[in-house]
């Protein structure tokens, strides 16, 4: 730069001698003319140096000044306009007679040579600065809204929590996420602002953005360089944009808050440098869904949780004001205040729309109206349902949809079991029914996670199952009732003690109806009531109901879904096999009911739930039910009948469970003429899960055909004897993550037993039986050299021997997986060491003893050359054992070996009534860990040093 301007200092002199000579001195016109050209050369110099510094500016995102680019068009103008005339002066040097134009050209050229060192010397001070330099950037800009102090206590707990995160290095991305409404944005908004009043800020600044549901790069990175003061050019491609951002960002510690995120940000395409590449700076991001998270590769995730009681009564107080306090008006304000579940924006919304309002009556209507999930006011629908039906409508697929609608089916505060949800989804067309029960069950799963990603379900009370929020299911209603996808209705009237159904509400365009959780006494049964298309109708859990008339069933022909379960039914009408298109008829709990029609034009059927039922023999037609997957008999106590070759012909079938029912199943031979065989089960070749009760006979080995059957199934219990307590089918699937297969013996004598074919392919095995010490040592002396690698869980109950003591000792290991082990009431054991030297155990995947009321039991394992820890054990509980002095001891002369620590994962020890009990361990100083929880009641010897 600075050479150009000398040259132009030096250009200029040289002008001002030419133009003194002027318009006398035409003669020298053409020299004139040369000296124009050499400083038109100069302004091009300066002019092409500005363009570059504007260009490289530009790229940095900084604003070129005004004067800048208008001096640039200035002298363009000027440089075009002096070619023309140029080119007219030199082809006219021959005309030099002609005066007058001669003239002119000496005018034009002394002009021009006088606006040419104008430019020039105004464009020497501009050339150097064509930018406005960065403006001083502000650290944090105050958000508007309520402040922290106004807040709950949980706000400022989680406020407090994300704080610490910030000055975790580690934690670069920070997820918060949490249902629409639970106050996401506002604990943010109260970060931001906090920020600001920090006097030593880690950041050199802090950036806020909104995202909002529909993504647009452009308007981000806009945002985000109009709040670091620099500029980008609107037409610019948003690649383009991303360098410049980037560039600027680099040079900044900033902390960047992306509020309401709906999916992922591409932070490379927005500009963004990736908190690990640029350390000092952080992303915080809020979300409504986990996926959300995932997809943005946060470090850590944060949930917010709902509000306490207390703290939702307080925020609902301040919205509705002081008239909450009335006497009158009290309960009602606080039932409303519970159906917001402590959800912010539930319990604002809820609080603002009642303001003031003083008549009971009014508040009496909006509970009622909340009860029956109709928005209470034109506020609520717009700034509760409609936000939080954003959530809905961004899930992905009409059949997720479908089935996040069909949870709201349930009543409120209900935990749905994950199993039976996945089977009403498959009935109702939701989950392809080609694949296999593993294969649809884990689909289902999925679509579960999906909802609780995206906050629209959560954990149930009970493990396996799922539960929808208050509000949710509200919104879920409202939404099903109103404004589907697939503009079908639900009516859901679950646990209003209602009595009677009222036909006007049955209209036609209902997809789905639930009455579950009834008084209901009667359904209707006049012809008023008008053909419906429901595919699911849910009337389970109205005790009184007794009969179904005629005509409803009739009305209802389009039915996959029938659920009449815990009703009082003694028989279904015969309208019933009207229902062509039923794919899963569920009666369970109907203790009255004790047959059922026909069923063979149900070629659909899919599920069949008859547990519970009074049957005393299976349904005529039942055979002919070639796509029954789910044959559900349990604890049908009086069912004692089943014919042969009848249930061996649902080829479909993957469940079968008959666990608990009165009919026991014989093998080929014990069995009754036409009674069915438990080999005949094994041309169920679809079959994943049995359960069934099997006759005892202790020299049964049944033929290999059947074992390597019973051996691919996926689960199944089968039980001898009267089981005492009831594992359903869904327990021994789901809960845990491997399935389970049970064998369990109660009550029977094993003496002479045979029952390695069991045996060998069992993961629990409980038993509960005489003969004990004779079974096991046969088991013990006919296995040498085998090991049951499946087994993992060993329950032994009432035994008053010791174990034979001629076992195996540590030759080999018979159960080498054993993860848990119960002993209960074994009154002749002194310790486990005895079970350990008959199968030869070392316990090294061991996870769980549990061990009750064994008096003679006098230390629970003696440690010696073959077990020495116990890598993995988690937990020991030791009840009632009035004899037990310690818990390890060691064998003689090995008192002194060093041993490792024994116990290294445990993480509880719980001792209960063990009045004996003086020592843990001889050598403390291995045992307990210090992490252990350790839990002491009764054990008055125990000193309570440890
Ligand atoms: C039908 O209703 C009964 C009673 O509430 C319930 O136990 C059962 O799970 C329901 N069936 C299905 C498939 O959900
Ligand atoms: C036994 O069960 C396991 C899983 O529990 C399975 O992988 C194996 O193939 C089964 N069959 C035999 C013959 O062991």
């Amino acid at each position: 730069m600075e050479v150009v301007a000398s040259i132009v200092s030096v250009a200029v002199v040289k002008t001002g001698e030419a133009l003194c000579s002027t318009i006398k001195n035409i003669a020298k016109s053409p020299q004139q003319l040369h000296v124009l050209e050499m400083e038109k050369k100069s302004l091009m110099a300066l002019r092409d140096e500005t363009t570059k510094e504007i260009e490289r500016a530009t790229q940095e995102g900084m604003a070129i000044k005004d004067r800048a680019t208008g001096w640039l068009k200035e002298v363009d103008e000027l440089l075009r306009k002096m070619n023309d005339q140029i080119q007219e002066a030199k082809s006219s040097r021959c005309f030099l007679s002609c005066s007058t134009k001669r003239c002119r050209i000496s005018r034009d050229v002394a002009e021009q040579l006088k606006e040419v060192k104008r430019l020039l010397e105004v464009g020497s001070s501009i050339a150097s600065s064509v930018a406005h330099s960065y403006p001083e950037v502000k650290a944090v800009e105050h958000i508007p809204g309520p402040s922290i102090q106004d807040q709950t206590a949980s706000v400022s707990e989680d406020l407090a929590k994300i704080m610490t995160l910030l000055s975790d290095d580690k934690k670069g991305i920070i997820g918060i996420w949490g249902m629409g409404g639970v106050g996401k944005t506002n604990l943010v908004r109260n970060l931001n602002n906090k920020l600001q009043k920090n006097s030593n800020l880690r950041f050199s600044c802090v950036l806020w953005v909104t995202v909002s549901k529909k993504l647009d790069i452009k308007k981000l990175q806009m945002g985000i360089a109009s709040r670091l003061g620099f500029h980008l050019e609107q037409s610019s491609e948003a690649d383009r944009m991303a360098i410049q951002l980037y560039r600027r960002l680099k040079e900044e510690s900033f902390l960047l808050i992306l509020d309401d995120v709906w999916k992922k940000i591409d932070l490379d395409k927005l500009g963004v440098p990736r908190p690990e590449d640029h350390s000092g700076s952080k992303i915080i991001l809020t979300c409504r869904s986990l996926d959300v998270c995932r997809e943005m590769l946060t470090d850590v995730e944060v949930k917010m949780s709902i509000l306490r009681d207390e703290d939702a009564w307080q925020l609902f107080s301040r919205y509705a004001r002081d008239v909450v306090s009335s006497e009158h008006i009290k309960p009602l304000a606080e039932a409303i205040c519970r159906k917001c579940q402590g959800l912010p924006l539930a319990i604002i919304t809820m609080g603002a729309a009642m303001r003031g309002k003083t008549k009971p009556e009014l508040w009496k209507h909006a509970l009622n109206q909340l009860r029956r999930s109709v928005p209470v006011a034109e506020g609520v629908e717009e700034e509760l349902y409609r936000p939080l039906k954003w959530s809905y409508d961004s899930l992905e697929g009409k059949d997720l949809k479908t089935c996040f609608l069909y949870c709201s089916l349930f009543p409120e505060d209900f935990s749905i079991n994950i199993d039976k949800l996945v089977w009403y989804w498959l009935a109702e067309g939701l989950i392809d029914d080609r694949e296999n029960y593993e294969v649809f069950y884990s689909r289902g799963i999925s679509l579960i996670e999906n909802l609780k990603d995206a906050c629209l379900l959560e954990d149930g009370s009970d493990e396996g199952t799922v539960k929808m929020h208050d509000v949710v299911r509200d919104v879920s209603i409202w939404i099903a009732s109103t404004c589907s996808e697939d503009g079908s209705k639900s009516l859901v009237r679950t646990g209003e003690g209602l009595k009677e159904i009222s036909t006007t509400e049955l209209s036609n365009s209902l997809k789905r109806v639930s009455f579950m959780d009834n008084d209901l006494e009667k359904l209707p049964d006049d012809s008023v009531i008008r053909w419906s298309e429901a595919s699911t109708l849910l009337l389970q859990n109205n005790p009184r109901l007794e009969l179904i008339p005629e005509i409803f069933l009739e009305r209802f022909k389009a039915l996959r879904v029938l659920n009449f379960s815990q009703t009082s039914i003694k028989s279904l009408p015969d309208s019933l096999l009207q229902l062509d298109d039923l794919r899963a008829l569920l009666l369970s709990n109907c203790e009255d009911l004790e047959g059922l029609p026909p069923l063979e034009r149900f070629s659909r059927l899919q599920v069949l739930d008859l547990s519970r039922t009074g049957i005393r023999e299976l349904p005529k037609g039942l055979e002919q039910l070639s796509n029954l997957r789910h044959l559900n008999l349990a604890q049908t106590s009086k069912l004692e009948v089943v014919k042969a070759g009848v249930i061996s012909k649902l080829s479909r079938l993957e469940v079968l469970d008959l666990s608990n029912s009165g009919y026991i199943w014989k093998e080929k031979g014990a069995v009754q003429e036409e009674e069915a065989c438990f080999e005949e089960l094994q041309c169920l070749e679809r079959l994943q899960v049995l359960s069934i009760r099997l006759k005892w006979n202790p020299c049964y080995t049944p033929q290999d055909t059947i074992t390597s059957w019973l051996n691919g199934l996926k689960a199944f219990e089968i039980s001898f004897g009267r089981s005492s307590y009831f594992v359903s089918v869904r327990d021994l699937c789901l809960l845990s993550d491997a399935f389970q297969k049970r064998v369990t013996m109660e009550w029977i004598d094993l003496s002479g037993g045979q029952i390695v074919w069991l045996f060998s392919n069992a993961s629990y095995l409980r038993i509960k039986s005489e003969g004990l010490n004779e079974m096991l040592k046969d088991l013990v002396i006919n296995n040498v050299g085998r090991s049951f690698t499946y087994l993992k869980k060993l329950e032994i109950f009432y035994s008053d021997n010791s174990f034979w003591t001629g076992g195996l000792a540590s030759q080999y290991e018979l159960l080498p997986n054993l993860e848990d082990l119960v002993l209960v009431k074994m009154t002749g054991v002194e310790s486990i060491s005895e079970l350990a030297n008959l199968f030869g155990l070392r316990f090294q995947k061991l996870k769980t003893i549990h061990m009750f009321g064994c008096p003679k039991m006098k230390y629970l394992l003696s440690l010696g050359n073959s077990i020495r820890t116990m890598p993995n054990l988690e937990l020991i509980l030791v009840v009632g054992c009035d004899n037990i002095e310690e818990l390890f001891n060691y064998l003689p002369l090995q008192i002194n070996m060093a041993p490792d620590p024994i116990t290294p994962k445990l993480q509880k020890l719980e001792l209960v009534r063990l009045p004996n009990l003086r020592n843990l361990c001889r050598d403390e100083k291995t045992w307990p860990g210090n992490k252990v929880k350790v839990e002491v009641i009764d054990c008055s010897l125990l000193s309570t040093r440890q």
